[in-house]
């Protein structure tokens, strides 16, 4: 059977959101929610979250699943208020914990910060699976963006988070911590290894000017036509565009913040004794190399 879904654009971060669900039931997924943020202000907000939960209402979904497809680097999660809201549980890649060591580190947090998982309700390992409905969802580990990179399959559509864009943006950057090319190439060549007619869900898009962004392609065109990796390309021809690009990438605006809400799963820093919470923003920390 194959799922039902709803993209929502995230026009500030040029990112995607998803609602999934059994066109015979109530049972649906939320894959990769938003919460709205200004860095200048600090101020963060759950317009885009609310969207998704007025949908839900209005469809009379149940919500099982929270879905992040890896820690994100250009918004921020908004998996901890959707759970408070709708009760549905937290899943992402089981090597979260590598990102989260790296940014505890990088970012001196205390030790009650556990980089262990814990603050999602699911690790997932490859090949692990989660019942949605009448639906199936499957986790494919498709590392190399960051390590913790995991696409999901559910039916005849697949959300392969930052792995690709679309094919006239080619693929994801490979140069955060624990990310490289090699693997990103072979995470790929997992994804191209589905029937061709797969509906293929986009992170995000970035059109030009007066265009619409596109959530969806198939993966026949991916393999044809993506700017970066088609086919026939090889691994060898793929890290060397991927890494002579890397190089000439500034770090994403909202990094710092977005890694420090989404390693704790959207959960907001822990607040001081004046009640207030704090973003850190660690100097020269992204001289990683
Ligand atoms: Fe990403």
């Amino acid at each position: 059977m194959n799922p039902q879904v709803t993209p929502f654009f995230h026009a500030a971060t040029s990112a995607w959101s998803y609602i999934v669900c059994d066109a015979d039931g109530d049972a649906a997924a939320i894959i990769d929610p938003v919460l709205d943020f200004d860095p200048a202000s600090g101020r963060v907000w759950a317009e885009s979250a609310s969207t998704l939960l007025q949908y839900l209402r209005e469809h009379a979904l149940e919500p099982k699943w929270i879905l992040e497809t890896h820690v994100h680097a250009d918004h921020l999660t908004a998996a901890a208020w959707l759970k408070r809201r709708t009760g549905a549980q937290t899943a992402i890649g089981a090597r979260v914990t590598e990102v989260q060591r790296t940014f505890k580190a990088l970012l001196d947090l205390d030790d009650d910060f556990a980089p262990d998982g814990s603050q999602f309700d699911v690790l997932l390992e490859d090949g692990d699976t989660l019942p949605l409905g009448g639906l199936r969802i499957e986790a494919i580990a498709t590392p190399g963006h960051t390590p913790d990179g995991v696409s999901y399959r559910i039916g005849d559509a697949v959300f392969i988070g930052d792995t690709l864009f679309g094919p006239a943006l080619g693929s994801a950057r490979c140069d955060f911590p624990g990310g490289d090319a090699a693997t990103l190439f072979a995470s790929v060549q997992k994804l191209y290894a589905l029937p061709p007619e797969t509906r293929v869900f986009l992170c995000h898009d970035y059109p030009k000017d007066g265009e619409a962004p596109r959530s969806q392609v198939t993966l026949a065109e991916q393999v044809c036509q993506n700017k970066h990796i088609v086919r026939d390309t090889t691994a060898e021809q793929f890290v060397a565009m991927r890494t002579a690009r890397d190089a000439t990438l500034s770090v994403p605006k909202l990094l710092w913040p977005a890694l420090q809400v989404n390693i704790r799963a959207g959960n907001l820093p822990s607040a001081t004794s004046s009640g207030r919470r704090f973003l850190k923003l660690p100097l020269n920390a992204n001289e990683w190399e």
